[in-house]
């Protein structure tokens, strides 16, 4: 088998103005509400991902036509409530995890049964979060006796609404409740402990059906249409943040991020890097499809500090953690996080994953069962396994930016799910990286 691996030089800056890819949980939606609703709908900005193309061939692969008029823009047929067709094969859903846990909600409500699959981290990741909440409703749907994909679904006689109070703070699993809540009858509630994304409430708005959301709780009722829409996804948050890490940890960097979504429940890397004494400029702040959007402006520090980061902060950033310890590893002082035992769910274990690659970089790296303490020093350089995760893979590239020896990174063909470009973006912006695939 083929493996790719980063070959990272040692230092080097950031500097430039650049735009990451579209959002992945934003495309995501997008593919999927253009589906079920009537009518036409383009999408921009669409992040040509592994992750979303799965889920953009699980629609086809469902009776939805599907154009793809450039890399980032679609063109969605869709084809309302009731009109997606049973798929002739199992819905491989890779590495994405949003696609399995929407979807599972979605597919719970069809006249069809289905099965859902995915790659070997994807089988791994906890299903019952979701499923058991979809049997309350009356869902058909069977996992591995581990509570992992497969997961087939059969037709349920009828769905009913639940008011339900997750034990976690997922939007995944939120959003999936609420789509089956659309084939319910009733009012589907979801309570979290936590707050968690809502890019579904404000999708679902735009397409026209009523949401009903504050802070931890959102419902909506069974038997709503949607209605065509179209869509202008932002910059991801998630991706620029590698670049807002790779500015902050070099003194004298200077970035500009270009149309970046700032929704609040997803900018916790701008609180935790301020923290850390970053400089960062949100300019030209504008509203795009019900998502706010900025241009970043990230100024280095003459020297980052250790802060401490709890669970609060941890929901808001969860998804750019691995480079916030990044960030940290390059700190005066020691950065303890705590709340974030998430991370060990994710399409790795990150806290593991990082605080291995860490101590291999010369750092100690603590890890915690919800975290991890980090003293910031001197990052030697060496070989580091991303164990197949994008988000490690990227964190430890813009690592190099301040390592004394050059960084080889295992296993990071999974970059394309979500960022598809990175190394092409990041040697144009000044890390010196390439990328070698080695059998
Ligand atoms: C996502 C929700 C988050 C995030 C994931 C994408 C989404 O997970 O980590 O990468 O698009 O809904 P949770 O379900 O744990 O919130």
């Amino acid at each position: 088998m083929t493996m790719l691996n980063y070959h990272v030089e040692a230092g080097g800056q950031l500097a430039g103005a650049l735009q990451v890819p579209g959002d992945k949980s934003i495309s995501h939606r997008a593919v999927m509400f253009a589906a079920l609703a009537e009518g036409t709908s383009e999408i921009t900005g669409f992040l040509s991902g592994e992750d979303c193309l799965c889920t953009m061939r699980a629609f086809r692969a469902m009776g939805v036509e599907i154009e793809q008029l450039s890399a980032t823009h679609l063109r969605v047929h869709g084809v309302g409530l009731y009109g997606l067709k049973a798929p002739a094969t199992a819905l491989d859903l890779g590495n994405s995890g949003t696609s399995m846990r929407l979807m599972s909600g979605l597919l719970s409500g069809q006249k069809f049964a289905s099965e859902l699959i995915g790659d070997a981290s994807l089988s791994r990741r906890p299903m019952r979060r979701i499923v058991e909440p979809l049997r309350q409703m009356g869902a058909q749907i069977e996992t591995t006796p581990a509570g992992t994909a497969p997961l087939r679904i059969v037709p349920a006689t009828k769905l009913s609404a639940i008011s339900y109070a997750s034990p976690v703070a997922s939007a995944q699993v939120k959003s999936g409740l609420l789509l089956a809540g659309l084939y319910a009858e009733g009012i589907t509630e979801v309570r979290e402990p936590g707050i968690s994304r809502d890019h579904t409430e404000r999708m679902l708005r735009a397409f026209g059906v009523k949401v009903e959301s504050g802070a931890g709780v959102a419902a909506l009722a069974g038997g709503q249409r949607l209605h065509a829409a179209d869509v202008a996804v932002p910059a991801d948050i998630s991706s620029a943040a590698f670049f807002m890490v790779g500015a902050a940890i070099v003194p004298g960097s200077e970035l500009l991020l270009r149309g970046v979504g700032i929704n609040p429940t997803r900018d916790g890397i701008i609180e935790i890097l301020r923290r850390m004494g970053v400089a960062i400029e949100l300019r030209n702040l504008r509203d795009v499809g019900g998502e706010p959007v900025a241009d970043l402006l990230v100024r280095a520090p003459s020297q980052l500090r250790a802060i401490d980061i709890g669970h609060d902060l941890v929901t808001l950033a969860i998804d750019e953690m691995p480079a916030v310890f990044i960030a940290a590893a390059c700190a005066q002082g020691t950065t303890v996080i705590t709340g974030a035992e998430e991370l060990r769910v994710k399409e790795s274990d990150r806290i593991a994953a990082m605080c291995d690659g860490l101590e291999a970089l010369g750092i100690a790296a603590l890890a915690q069962p919800d975290g991890a303490r980090i003293t910031g020093g001197s990052l030697r350089g060496g070989t580091v396994d991303s164990h197949g995760d994008h988000r490690i893979a990227m964190s430890f590239a813009i690592a190099a930016l301040r390592a004394q020896a050059p960084l080889t990174i295992l296993d990071c063909a999974n970059v394309d799910t979500s960022f598809p470009g990175f190394v092409e973006l990041a040697g144009g912006a000044g890390l010196k990286i390439s990328a070698d695939p080695q059998s």
